[in-house]
C-alpha cells in the first residue's frame, strides 16, 4: 500500500469513529443510556489514532515533504489543513471536558457535548474530503517515486510502534458502539 492509500485507509477508520459519535449523540439526545465507558473509549481512539498517529503522520511526514518539494505551506491548502488539525484537537479537549458531566446527566453539559460533537463530525468529514479530493491528487506532481517510498517507510515505523494491534481493537470497539445502539 502506498503512503496516500494508507492515509485513505486511516480515513475509513476515522469515519467509523465519526459514525459511532453520531450514534451516541442521537441516543443521548433521545434520553437513552449509553454504555458508561463508550465515550471514554471513543475519546481514547480519536486522540491516539486520529490526532497522534494520523494527523501527525500527515503534518510531520507528508506535508513536510510536500513543502520541501515546493507546495506552499503557508497561505495554501496545507496551512488550512494544519489549522483544521489544531481546531479538531481543541474540539476534542472541549468534548472530553464535558464527558464526566454528561454521565451525570447535566443538561447544559449535554447540550455543549452535542454541539461540539456535531461540529467535530462536520469538521472532520469536510477535512477528509478536502484531503482526498484536492490535496492528495496533487501529490504526484510534487513527489518523486523515492519520496513516496520514504514516506511509506516513515509511516511503517509509526505502525511498528503498536498502532496495528490497537487498530483491530478499535475497529471492534467502534463496531460494538454502533451495533449496541442499533439493537
Ligand atoms: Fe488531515
Ligand atoms: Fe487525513
Amino acid at each position: 500500500m502506498n503512503a496516500i492509500e494508507s492515509l485513505k485507509d486511516d480515513h475509513r477508520l476515522i469515519e467509523q469513529g465519526l459514525l459511532a459519535l453520531e450514534r451516541m449523540c442521537t441516543a443521548l439526545e433521545a434520553g437513552q443510556a449509553i454504555n458508561s465507558n463508550s465515550l471514554e473509549k471513543w475519546i481514547e481512539f480519536i486522540q491516539i489514532f486520529a490526532d497522534r498517529y494520523h494527523h501527525l503522520n500527515e503534518e510531520r511526514i507528508l506535508f513536510e515533504r510536500l513543502s520541501e518539494r515546493g507546495m506552499p505551506r503557508l497561505g495554501g491548502a496545507l496551512e488550512v489543513l494544519e489549522s483544521e488539525h489544531e481546531e479538531s484537537r481543541m474540539l476534542i479537549r472541549a468534548i472530553a471536558d464535558t464527558v464526566p458531566w454528561v454521565h451525570r446527566r447535566d443538561p447544559a453539559a449535554l447540550e455543549r457535548f452535542l454541539l461540539q460533537s456535531r461540529n467535530y463530525v462536520q469538521l472532520l468529514r469536510s477535512h477528509i474530503q478536502t484531503e482526498e479530493d484536492d490535496v492528495f491528487p496533487q501529490t504526484d506532481s510534487y513527489l518523486t517515486a523515492a519520496d513516496h517510498a520514504e514516506i511509506s517507510n516513515a509511516f511503517d515505523q509509526a505502525v511498528d510502534n503498536g498502532i496495528v494491534a490497537f487498530r483491530k481493537e478499535w475497529e471492534n470497539t467502534l463496531h460494538g458502539i454502533v451495533f449496541k445502539l442499533n439493537h
